[in-house]
């Protein structure tokens, strides 16, 4: 990714902020202060998650903001990385980052050390350790290869749409073993990031190559031998909404656990986001795992276990209520600010759609619409009443929308995780994520509206504390 990640972190600020400010979520990680993107450097080691300006956390759910880990120097920037224990350490921490040299134009590979478990780095003094001599070739992402006993580093060549896989032992020295792409989606690729998933429920596993293009991510899923990765299937979207890009997935995470976490933006409109003083966020984690169906192989996407460390109560709105043609049902004790909402919808023969209303103001006029549409099997997230939506013409022209069909019982399941000025969410294991500005006083309401008849069997609100809570 382009811009560099900066987090600066001035600590004394740090330690006076009530993290209140209109619009600052509760749930995602969001900087103290100042502009981020791209998460970087995401590994868990030694019972800690790290990602990097620097942040580290016990559990994913509670972060805990620490002073910048390593600045600009000598004119090359420092763009999107990786992090990884190495197998024979117990406490070094390597850091593999893109090198934009302001000079020359062209981007590098690069490396820094940590011997503290991530306290404390350093540049390796011979730096750049690949240099293809590329004006675009950035974003390593690494990972170790058990069976060959070495590490694989990724890295793209962005405006070719080609991911290259190198191979190194020492973190110094690199061998080019292949190239993947162009394939699938077009445009220029970001981020790269290449896992391997155990097949739920099988012994099967598979390679996942994911990349970042034209601001959305997706992946392709196939094997890898150990040098080539082989393509067994067209690219799928990870993430259906308006605001998901240049994610990336934990290193290090025991029993084979994925967590993803991508930049909630939209190139449209991120830079004139109406937050102060700080702007970027992060989705809340995602666990990952690989599901197979008919051969074909898709990551399903849900909110990491981690979740249930914040519950604060629970609260049942509605248990199989039939609702009539446009009668909306206001929550009245709703407090749906930081939460995590479940519906089930049972269709009948005359339901046309539905629509959940979240961060609702106290009069109904604002509020973010979860909308659903029988006849084209249509879930999209309509911002046009969510608060302020002037602050950039692009901002309604987004659209996040994902196709949802009914079970075999004509039940549709959505859960949405509501965090103030994010929303995310999740419908057959699809996300979609979406930032959202509400403007009202209080913005905690709760609502259904069913388009014909229809059977709302559930309507629960999950409230939970925020990670500031101590
Ligand atoms: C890592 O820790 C283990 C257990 O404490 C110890 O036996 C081993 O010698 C350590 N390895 C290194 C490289 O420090
Ligand atoms: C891996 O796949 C590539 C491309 O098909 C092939 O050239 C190479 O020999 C394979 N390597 C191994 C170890 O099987
Ligand atoms: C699998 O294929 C069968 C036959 O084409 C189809 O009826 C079924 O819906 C498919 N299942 C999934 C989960 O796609
Ligand atoms: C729930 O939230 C309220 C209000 O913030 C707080 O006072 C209470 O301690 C929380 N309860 C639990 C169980 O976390």
């Amino acid at each position: 990714m382009k811009i560099t990640a900066l987090l600066l972190l001035l600590s004394s600020f740090v330690l006076s902020q009530t993290f209140k400010e209109k619009y600052r979520p509760q749930l995602h990680f969001t900087p103290p202060k100042y502009w981020m993107n791209d998460p970087n450097g995401m590994i868990y080691m030694n019972g800690e998650y790290h990602f990097w300006g620097h942040a580290k956390s016990k559990d994913m759910v509670h972060w805990e903001h620490l002073p910048v880990a390593l600045y600009e120097e000598d004119g090359i920037a420092m763009w999107s990385g990786t992090a990884i224990q190495p197998q024979d350490s117990n406490n070094t921490m390597v850091l593999l980052y893109a090198g934009m040299d302001r000079k020359k134009g062209i981007q590098t590979t690069n490396v820094a050390f940590s011997k503290d478990n991530g306290k404390t780095f350093n540049k390796y003094q011979n730096n750049p350790v690949i240099n293809p001599n590329l004006r675009d070739f950035r974003d390593p992402k690494i990972f170790y290869y058990a069976p060959g006993n070495y590490y694989v580093v990724v890295v793209v060549l962005s405006d070719k749409s080609v991911v290259r896989f190198h191979k190194t032992v020492d973190f110094l020295t690199f061998q080019i073993m292949s190239e993947f792409g162009p394939a699938g989606a077009a445009g220029g690729w970001e981020c790269p990031d290449v896992f391997e998933m155990k097949v739920s429920g099988t012994t099967e596993s598979k390679y996942v190559v994911m990349v970042s293009t034209s601001g959305t991510i997706g992946y392709f899923v196939g094997s890898f031998n150990g040098t080539h990765f082989s393509n067994h299937q067209p690219w799928i979207r990870l993430d259906m909404g308006t605001d998901f890009y240049a994610a990336q997935t934990f290193n290090g995470l025991p029993d084979q656990r994925r967590v993803i976490m991508g930049w909630m933006c939209n190139f449209g409109y991120v830079g004139s986001q109406p937050t102060d003083p700080w702007r970027g966020v992060q989705t809340y984690p995602r666990e990952l795992l690989l599901v197979k169906n008919n051969d074909s192989y898709k990551i399903a996407s849900q909110l990491v276990r981690e979740t249930h460390l914040l519950v604060n109560r629970t609260v049942s709105h509605a248990f199989h209520v039939d609702v009539d043609s446009e009668q909306e049902l206001t929550f009245k004790d709703a407090r749906g600010r930081v939460s995590v909402i479940g519906v089930q919808v049972e269709l009948k023969s005359d339901t046309k759609g539905f629509g959940i209303k979240v961060l609702m103001s106290a009069d109904g006029s604002e509020y973010t619409l979860i909308d659903y549409n029988v006849a084209t099997k249509k879930l999209r997230i309509d911002r046009s009443k969510s608060g302020n939506v002037d602050f950039n013409e692009n901002f309604l022209k987004a659209n996040a929308e994902m196709e949802v069909v009914p079970d075999k019982d004509g039940v549709v399941m959505v859960d949405v995780l509501v965090d103030v000025s994010a929303v995310e969410v999740f419908a057959n294991q699809v996300a979609m994520s979406a930032v959202v500005f509400p403007n009202a006083a209080s913005s905690d309401g709760l609502a259904f509206v069913s388009h014909g008849s229809s059977v709302l069997k559930n309507f629960v609100e999950v409230d939970l504390n925020s990670m500031y809570d101590k």
